[in-house]
């Protein structure tokens, strides 16, 4: 079992545990987590879910990229499916959601904290968009929620450039709420302090908060479309062979 879930009281503590690849997700781990927060989401005695990584290196280190490098558009379009899935789930069950980034949070994991309502990083965190550098672009959801949470000028410099951030520049451009250490503890608190409010009125402050439309499916679309490039294929195999990608624009 790679996804754990720990109850405590009326908070539910989501723990990503594929520490061996820095808690990237493959298929097995990102459905397993869909199918935790599906049972969040129907569970009414979870008032609050709570989403971090095990260990103290990642919160989640992305996708796994050395899965993607054997995929075609077809299955590129099924994956970004299933990360756009456990997203939404997190944006859109009518709890409130809490991301504890306690490391790296890239790629996927960056794009799974912003389907969070909440985000705390400890003061080791690392988060970016780093697909561009793969030959790809985000494709759980991270095209529109990062522009919606940061505004369309910081998206579009981190995700062109794929640059990481430290936890102060993401605290400093909103892409976190608050910096805390150690990151748990306060998800905790906030969680407990939120899990005493009126889940009829959380329910309906997070439906109509999330009202403003955005690209999603497009994006979907367009990410598992990238994979029929050479770019793609030259990026993602670079990484699983540890050297610098060759990009030719094919
Ligand atoms: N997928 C698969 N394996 C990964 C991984 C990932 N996303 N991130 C890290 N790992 C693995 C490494 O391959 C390594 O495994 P081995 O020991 O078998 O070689 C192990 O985790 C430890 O990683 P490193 O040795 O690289 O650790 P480091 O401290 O030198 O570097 C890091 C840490 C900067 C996070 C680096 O691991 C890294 O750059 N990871 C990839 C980050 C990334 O690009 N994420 C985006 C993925 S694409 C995506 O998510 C698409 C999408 O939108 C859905």
């Amino acid at each position: 079992m790679t996804v754990l879930v720990d109850r405590r009281d009326a908070v539910a503590v989501v723990t990503i545990d594929r520490q061996e690849a820095l808690n990237a997700l493959d298929v097995e781990t990102l459905t397993e987590l869909c199918d935790r927060l599906h049972g969040l989401a129907e569970d009414e005695a979870a008032r609050v879910v709570v989403l971090t990584g095990a260990g103290d290196r990642a919160f989640v280190a992305g996708a796994d990229i050395k899965y993607m490098g054997g995929l075609g558009p077809g299955e590129a379009k099924e994956w970004g499916a299933l990360g756009h899935e456990a997203a939404g789930l997190l944006e859109e069950m009518p709890k409130p959601t809490i991301a504890a980034i306690n490391g790296f949070a890239l790629g996927g994991g960056c794009e799974l904290a912003l389907g969070c309502d909440l985000r705390y990083a400890s003061s080791t965190a690392r988060l970016g968009q780093p697909e561009i550098d793969l030959g790809i672009v985000p494709g759980w959801g991270g095209t529109q929620r990062l522009a919606r949470v940061c505004g369309l000028g910081v998206a579009k410099e981190l995700i062109l450039t794929g640059r990481q951030v430290k936890a102060d520049e993401a605290l400093r451009i909103g892409l976190v709420d608050a910096i805390a250490d150690p990151v748990l503890d306060h998800a905790l608190e906030v969680a407990e302090e939120l899990a005493a409010k009126s889940p009829v009125a959380l329910g309906v402050a997070k439906r109509l908060l999330n009202l403003s439309p955005s690209a999603l499916e497009r994006e979907a679309e367009e990410f598992g479309e990238l994979f029929a490039s050479e770019d793609a294929k030259e990026g993602l195999a670079a990484f699983a062979e540890k050297r610098a990608p060759r990009f030719t624009g094919r």
